[in-house]
């Protein structure tokens, strides 16, 4: 076991960082440590206040006017860098502009109304077809040889192709989307070299310039896709968002879209491998209900938008501490779903809790995940196809134990090498 995760176990917790790659990876004790002693921690290292209990991270998610999410830091580029290199690769792309996730009312509003339609209940109906189809593709590509890696096999594509399907995007182009959102999850990791640095300023470049051809297309003769309702926008007959604007939101599905999805497909599985009687009641029935618990109690659990940032716009006291005004914060939604006063005996994966969707794996009010609904009726599918065609999973022989990837705002696994009996 890595040093600080030793000593996060008997450590004042006034000098440990959230942010030690360590504890990024394996964030349970500091969580329940912060959540008992430090409900409002201020990082040595950075300064960053970090949220951890339930009920406080669900009052600030739902007081943006206290806590914003704009951040002056972030509003004119996509990547935060002195270095003149990185500036020149970025100054070739487009400015970053801040968004639905990166803004606040009324703005946030605005941009969110030329997307909430495409993400409604009536399309989704209308995926679940494809949805269901590309889970069984997906299969057909590795269940004769009985194992897969999960997460590339399964996890990364199917949002992928999803998603790149609803913004209307060739399959041919999978491969760079799968890259562009290395690029931008890269970056938001704050865990990168000045190597992997540059390679995410090059992506994120090539990103733009390759969805702005797309949208000149979109332009020009609009299909019935995302792009084209983004692009196509407009307002008393003017067009309503500019490149920049589109960017920044196309960015924003892609990633938040993409990885999240594909971290809780996975980790779902690994839970049912390390929990047999959990996997034994969905073996003895994987019916609609039991299978929509499941997947409420993995976003739980998993919690893939494990951190996300606010800025206070006055100084706020909270549990004795006081947050001075423009100061970084961090909602942890993690942790706030692993709260024992919220979910009993939170560490438990338990398929049959009764409070099962009051998770905040989606987060709460104005900035409530854009793509929740397709997100559960993605892994609902995917299990359901999951469970009707695989059984027995289990770690391959011989792979070594699966680990997360260190990344301030997103947790996820690296990888996940399974066998399996075809059903
Ligand atoms: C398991 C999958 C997912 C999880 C756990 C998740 C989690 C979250 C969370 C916690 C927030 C709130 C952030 C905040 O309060 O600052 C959020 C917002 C957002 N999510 Fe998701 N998400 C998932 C899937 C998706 C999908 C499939 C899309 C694609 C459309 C998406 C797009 C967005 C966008 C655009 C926002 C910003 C909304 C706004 O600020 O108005 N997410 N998501």
């Amino acid at each position: 076991m890595s040093e600080i995760l030793e000593q996060v176990k008997t450590c004042p917790i006034s000098q440990i960082s959230p942010l030690h790659p360590d504890l990024l990876r394996c964030p349970y004790e500091m969580n329940r440590r912060l959540r008992a002693e430090s409900p409002v921690h201020r990082d040595p290292l950075t300064g960053i206040y970090f949220i951890s209990r339930f009920d406080d991270v669900v009052a600030m998610a739902q007081d943006p006017t206290t806590f914003s999410s704009v951040m002056p830091a972030m509003a004119s580029r996509s990547i935060n860098s002195d270095d003149q290199e990185i500036l020149d690769i970025m100054a070739q792309g487009y400015p970053n502009v801040a968004t639905m996730l990166t803004q606040d009312p009324p703005l946030q509003r605005r941009y969110r109304k030329f997307v909430d339609g495409a993400f409604g209940p009536a399309n989704l109906k209308l995926l679940e077809p494809f949805m269901e189809r590309t889970s069984h593709f997906l299969i057909d590509q590795f269940a004769a040889s009985g194992r897969c890696e999960f997460l590339t096999a399964f996890g990364i594509p199917l949002p992928l192709r999803v998603i790149a399907s609803q913004i209307g995007l060739p399959d041919s182009d999978l491969h760079k989307l799968r890259e562009w959102t290395e690029a931008f999850i890269g970056n938001l990791s704050q865990q990168l070299d000045r190597e992997g640095t540059l390679r995410a300023a090059r992506g994120i470049v090539e990103f733009q310039h390759y969805f702005v051809e797309r949208m000149e297309e979109r332009r020009k003769a609009p299909q019935d896709d995302i792009l084209s309702k983004v692009v196509n926008a407009s307002i008393d007959g003017e067009t309503a968002l500019n490149n920049a604007e589109c960017l920044s939101m196309l960015s924003q599905i892609l990633v938040a879209g993409n990885e999240t999805t594909a971290a809780s497909l996975t980790e779902g599985i690994w839970l049912l491998i390390q929990n047999p009687g959990q996997y034994a009641l969905l073996e003895a029935d994987h019916g609609p209900e039991m299978i929509s618990r499941l997947v409420e109690e993995t976003l739980r659990i998993s919690s893939p938008s494990a951190n996300m940032f606010r800025r206070t716009t006055k100084d706020v006291t909270l549990h004795g501490v006081t947050i001075p005004a423009n100061s970084v914060c961090f909602a942890r939604f993690a942790s706030a779903n692993l709260d024992d006063e919220m979910f009993k005996e939170a560490l438990r994966f338990n398929i049959m809790r009764d409070n099962l969707k009051e998770h905040v794996a989606f987060g709460r009010g104005i900035h409530h995940c854009l793509g929740a609904a397709l997100a559960r009726r993605e892994m609902n599918i995917g299990f359901r196809v999951i469970f009707e065609r695989l059984k027995n999973f289990r770690l391959a022989p011989g792979a070594s134990q699966p680990d997360f990837a260190p990344n301030a705002l997103l947790h996820g696994l690296t990888g996940l090498d399974i066998a399996f009996d075809i059903r």
